[in-house]
């Protein structure tokens, strides 16, 4: 038997970047051989195995063929006579089909040695069909290397526009469509991924809600200004809803069609129902607008957050030409800390009673609020 590194680690390693996952692939071996040698399978199905020192994955060579739609569609044929370059083709993209055998010697049978020099995400073979996530994933590394300048092969566009018109797209089940999203917002261009789906015609059909993140300049800025920053991806997700008018109710929808986990979606409602009152409050700055804006965001009870909400009204002003001075946004932040010292235990202890005590918190936290407002 033989084995190769392949994909994203021989790929990462010609950029010069780092290197995340080593994955391998083994030519003329079979499940039973790899488990005599102490290979832990993955899965049933799955010609899969993880090495019994490294924990790395070992793949053996497969090709595929396509027998319905969607993951569970996939049948796997694999055959210690599946050749190197037969694996190799049914990959998605010619820069993750570079294979380095243990000499540390270059198997390149598809250019993609080329294509990392010409900077092109190009697929390498009909097959990439077989799989619409690579749309997904296309439209990932599109926005992961953009920055280095990489773009999408003119022919790889059309290949998947016609995956997109011939329905392939509308396979796509919402938690891999988040799965990918997810990852794309923490790339160094995200607004890339939604440009990307938006030209091949996928992002009307997999995420409906975010057509304007491809086409709305202001969101396109505020996601390319959100990763310089290194924001949270949170953060990033709740700009593609902070320059439309959006209605609770399609966040919710949204949320409950990808499953969102509970920081996005809840950040994502802050930023759609606060940031004009966030915004308003940090203009005139009076304590009475400050403790509403506090209550409204339950900002005493969940401060990150709303830190995060800080965030998206910061960047909201940076490009709508509407600027906050960071001292203000800092302001605001510290303040909060400063209330958030009081607790309502000082007020029980005080013998306040029922409603009282969160009437005397209120009153407490205001005099904070002003004191600090004027000590400034
Ligand atoms: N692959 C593929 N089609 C997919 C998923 C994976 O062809 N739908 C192949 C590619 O050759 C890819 C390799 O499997 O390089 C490993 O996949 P994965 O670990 O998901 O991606 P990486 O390319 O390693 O990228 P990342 O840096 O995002 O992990």
């Amino acid at each position: 038997m033989k084995v190769y590194l392949v994909g994203g680690a021989v790929r990462d390693k010609l950029l010069g970047i780092p290197v995340k996952d080593n994955d391998w692939v083994v030519i003329g071996s079979t499940p039973d051989e790899m488990i005599n040698k102490g290979f832990q399978p993955v899965g049933q199905d799955f010609p899969v195995f993880l090495h019994p020192k490294t924990k790395e994955e070992y793949a053996l060579a497969r090709t595929e063929r396509k027998s319905g739609h969607g993951y569970a569609g996939f049948t796997f044929h694999t055959s210690p006579d599946v050749t190197l370059e037969e694996d190799l083709i049914r990959r998605d993209l010619t820069i993750n089909a570079i294979a380095e055998n243990e000499t540390g010697q270059l198997v390149d049978p598809y250019n993609g040695q080329q294509d990392l020099a010409n900077k092109q995400l190009r697929h390498v073979s009909p097959a990439f069909q077989e799989d619409p996530l690579r749309i997904l994933r296309v439209a990932r590394f599109a926005a992961r290397f953009h920055t280095l300048g990489f773009s999408v092969a003119t022919e790889t566009n059309q290949l998947m526009k016609a995956m997109v018109a011939g329905g392939e797209a509308a396979w796509l089940v919402p938690e891999r469509v988040w799965q990918e999203t997810a990852r794309a917002l923490t790339e160094s261009s995200p607004s890339v991924f939604f440009t990307t789906l938006a030209q091949c015609d996928a992002l009307s059909v997999v995420l409906p809600e975010l057509e304007s993140s491809a086409d709305n300049k202001l969101i396109q800025q505020a996601l390319e200004l959100s990763a310089e920053n290194q924001l949270d991806p949170e953060i990033r997700l709740a700009l593609c809803f902070a320059f439309d008018d959006i209605t609770t109710q399609s966040v919710k929808d949204f949320a409950n069609r990808l499953k969102l986990p509970s920081l996005f979606s809840e950040l994502i409602n802050l930023t759609v129902a606060h940031t004009k009152l966030a915004k308003s409050t940090m203009d005139s700055l009076s304590g009475e607008a400050l403790i509403g804006l506090y209550e409204k965001t339950d900002a005493f009870r969940r401060p990150d957050r709303f830190l995060q909400l800080l965030k998206v009204v910061g960047i909201h002003g940076q490009v709508t030409k509407q600027p906050l001075p960071k001292t203000t946004i800092d302001r605001v932040a510290s303040i909060l800390e400063h209330c958030r010292k009081m607790s309502a235990r000082e007020f029980v202890e005080q013998g306040y009673k029922g409603k009282e005590i969160g009437e005397q918190l209120r009153i407490a936290r205001t005099q904070q609020i002003n004191v600090s407002l004027s000590d400034d």
